[in-house]
Order: C-alpha cells, then sequence, then structure tokens
C-alpha cells in the first residue's frame, strides 16, 4: 500500500519582517520516513520546523500536518499529531519537578487524569528519572532528555527535532539518537535539524538541504552526502569518512562509514 502523505509544504513562504525568511518551500514527507534537514546557520532550519508544527504560520502557502492546515488550527491541535523539540531545551521546560513537566504538555492535550498518571509513571520508569527532581538542576542533556520524553509521553504520528544533541556528551548523543530510531521504527515520522553530518548519515534515510531560506536539494542520504558540489554550495562539508573516500578515489567509492571502510581495505587487500 502506498504511505500516506503526513506532512505537506505547498509553495510556503514566511518573513519574521519586510523580507522573506524561507522562500516557496515545497515538501511532501511521507509517514514513517526519517528525514534530516541540514544547512548552515540562518538557512531557515529552525523556521522551517516551527512552521511545521503551527508555531509559525505561513505568509504565503500552505503548510498541511495530516490533512489539516495549520494556518485553520490551533496549535494544541496540531501538538497531538506532531510533537516539537526545541532548539534550546530549557525554552520548553516551565514545571517545577520532572513529573510535574511531563504531565503538563498530556493535560493540555486533554488526556484524562487516569491516563496522565500512567504515562507519567511509565515515562519516569523508561527514562530513569527521579519525580521529584527540578528540571533546572538537571544537567543540560538530561533536560534535553526529559523534553524528548514529554513528547514520546503524548505519542505524536510526526516528531519534529530541532538539533536534538546540540550540547550532548558522545554517549548522552548516542542514548538520544537510538530512543528516537526505535520510535522511527515503530512509525514515528521523524523530521530532524542537525549539523552533525556523520549522525546524518547513520539516521537519516532523507535529506532536504536549506540555504539561504529556500530549498536547493532533497534526496536519499548518501546520494546528497556525496554531492560535494551541491555541499558546498549549501555551505556544508562532507562526512569525514565519505570525504576520505572520495580522495582516496574510485577504489573506495560508496564508502560512508568506519564499518565500510574496513570492509572495503579488506576486500581490496584479499584481490591483491
Ligand atoms: N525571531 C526572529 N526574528 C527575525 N528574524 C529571525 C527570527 N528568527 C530567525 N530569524 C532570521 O531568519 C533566518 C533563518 O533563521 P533560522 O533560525 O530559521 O535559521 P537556522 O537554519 O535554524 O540557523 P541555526 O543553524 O543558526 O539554528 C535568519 O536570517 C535569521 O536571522
Ligand atoms: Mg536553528
Amino acid at each position: 500500500m502506498p504511505k500516506e502523505t503526513v506532512l505537506e509544504f505547498q509553495n510556503v513562504s514566511f518573513s519574521y519582517n519586510e523580507t522573506a525568511n524561507v522562500k516557496d518551500l515545497n515538501v511532501k514527507i511521507k509517514e514513517g520516513d526519517f528525514v534530516a534537514v541540514i544547512g548552515s546557520n540562518g538557512a531557515g532550519k529552525s523556521t522551517f520546523s516551527k512552521l511545521c508544527n503551527g508555531l509559525l504560520k505561513p505568509t504565503s502557502g500552505d503548510v498541511l500536518v495530516t490533512g489539516l492546515n495549520t494556518k485553520k488550527e490551533k496549535v494544541s491541535n496540531l501538538a497531538e499529531r506532531i510533537g516539537f523539540l526545541f532548539q534550546n531545551p530549557d525554552r520548553q521546560i516551565c514545571c517545577q519537578t520532572v513529573a510535574e513537566e511531563i504531565a503538563f504538555s498530556l493535560k493540555n492535550n486533554g488526556i484524562p487524569e487516569d491516563e496522565i498518571k500512567l504515562r507519567v509513571e511509565n515515562t519516569i520508569k523508561e527514562f530513569g528519572f527521579k519525580a521529584d527532581v527540578e528540571p533546572f538542576n538537571m544537567s543540560r542533556g538530561q533536560r534535553q532528555r526529559l523534553c524528548l520524553a514529554c513528547l514520546i509521553a503524548l505519542n505524536p504520528k510526526i516528531l519534529i527535532l530541532d538539533e536534538p544533541t546540540t550540547g550532548l556528551d558522545y554517549k548522552e548523543c548516542m542514548e538520544m539518537m537510538n530512543r528516537i530510531k526505535e520510535l522511527n521504527k515503530s512509525g514515528t515520522t521523524v523530521i530532524m535539524v542537525c549539523h552533525d553530518m556523520e549522525i546524518v548519515l547513520d539516521f537519516a534515510r532523507q535529506v532536504i538541504v536549506m540555504n539561504r531560506g529556500e530549498i536547493l536539494a532533497s534526496g536519499r542520504t548518501r546520494e546528497i552526502l556525496c554531492d560535494n558540489e551541491l555541499l558546498s554550495k549549501a555551505r556544508l562539508l562532507q562526512p569525514q569518512i565519505a570525504a576520505t573516500c572520495t580522495l582516496l578515489g574510485s577504489d573506495y567509492k560508496d564508502v560512508f562509514t568506519v564499518d565500510e571502510m574496513i570492509a572495503r581495505i579488506k576486500e581490496l587487500k584479499g584481490k591483491k
């Protein structure tokens, strides 16, 4: 069965002031996709993600979330369908304890009290949090995890993550990404703004490249990340392994990860 389109941008432009900050965006994202949005600073990635969930409304054009036009729907109504992790977790946190924080968005979305209690308990257990801890006494990485936990408790169809791994150490980053990968495997559509090309390569199946408010290209991750000309136009660098393999020449074509590099070296040695 063909997959349903869960998010669509139709000729979307948006301006904070007089000039357009994003221009003529056309995007179709299907159910279960894992899409990375890449681009240099100021390219329009956060603006794009806020347009996805109705926090910003298009100046012209339309954004459809599971068929609902964000111009006509309340943000709270969209929040059930589309969860949003801010670039800075501290913009999201507003309660005195971890338990209250998780319950907050569930209450806002009209979930019944009994169900809220159950979901809060389960989420705390799953993430290994302590219910009574004050969020602002937690580390930045833990606050980021708390924000993700709040979104997961809502169980939305689509997740938008604006740089979910910024400020995390390697272990926290991998934990975060593996949890997101699991969610995607179980059917959640993931749209992730990310500066780290290695993470994009390891986790995203599709990539949207933004530059100066426009979409330069979109396509399969490996095809995009081996297109050096496109990446330099977007003022981006290739992942290190891919860049090294480009320098090494055709013997190392299509090698993108350390494991693939090791396998190719062994293969080439075997031929000698
Ligand atoms: N609240 C705002 N008011 C006015 N201009 C803004 C506002 N937020 C962003 N902009 C401008 O809109 C453009 C796109 O910004 P945006 O934050 O979407 O970029 P970004 O790709 O997320 O950048 P970064 O990688 O630094 O997070 C930039 O020129 C930025 O200066
Ligand atoms: Mg941003």
